[in-house]
């Protein structure tokens, strides 16, 4: 199962932006136990379901902390922000409604852990660097 632990290539240097991204990796770290652990599919729901509402709560925050530092990129930003919502709110509906199996809740945590990390090396730490020049 994958597991990634917080390390400082994935920092953005911007103190909660950073807190919360420990938390969403935390919480896809949970899921890759309870799939390790055949804790049960409801667990999983249980936690796919915290990680929507969590994500919808960074993202407002990340999208505030850009709009207060007149980020130019803000735009694309929120784009992607939207795109993964989107995903994740479909990928969720099919789970539940798919009947829900421990090999499918794998490649939606897959799915979620590159998302993630792609997204916070990427968009999140050019933001950091914007904000470092300012
Ligand atoms: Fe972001």
């Amino acid at each position: 199962m994958v597991k990634i632990e917080w390390n400082d290539g994935l920092a953005t240097g911007i103190e909660l932006v950073d807190k919360q991204h420990k938390m969403l990796l935390e919480k896809l770290n949970d899921i890759s136990e309870a799939i390790e652990n055949q804790m049960g599919v409801d667990v999983i729901i249980k936690t796919l379901d915290f990680i929507v509402d969590y994500t919808d709560f960074h993202f407002t925050d990340e999208e505030k902390h850009m709009i207060e530092h007149d980020y130019p990129r803000i735009e694309y930003h929120k784009k992607m922000h939207k795109e993964f919502v989107d995903t994740l709110n479909k990928m969720i509906t099919e789970f539940k409604e798919d009947g829900a199996t421990e090999r499918l809740a794998e490649s939606v945590n897959i799915y979620l852990f590159n998302w993630l990390v792609t997204h916070i090396k990427g968009v999140d730490g050019a933001y950091g660097r914007y904000l470092k020049e300012l």
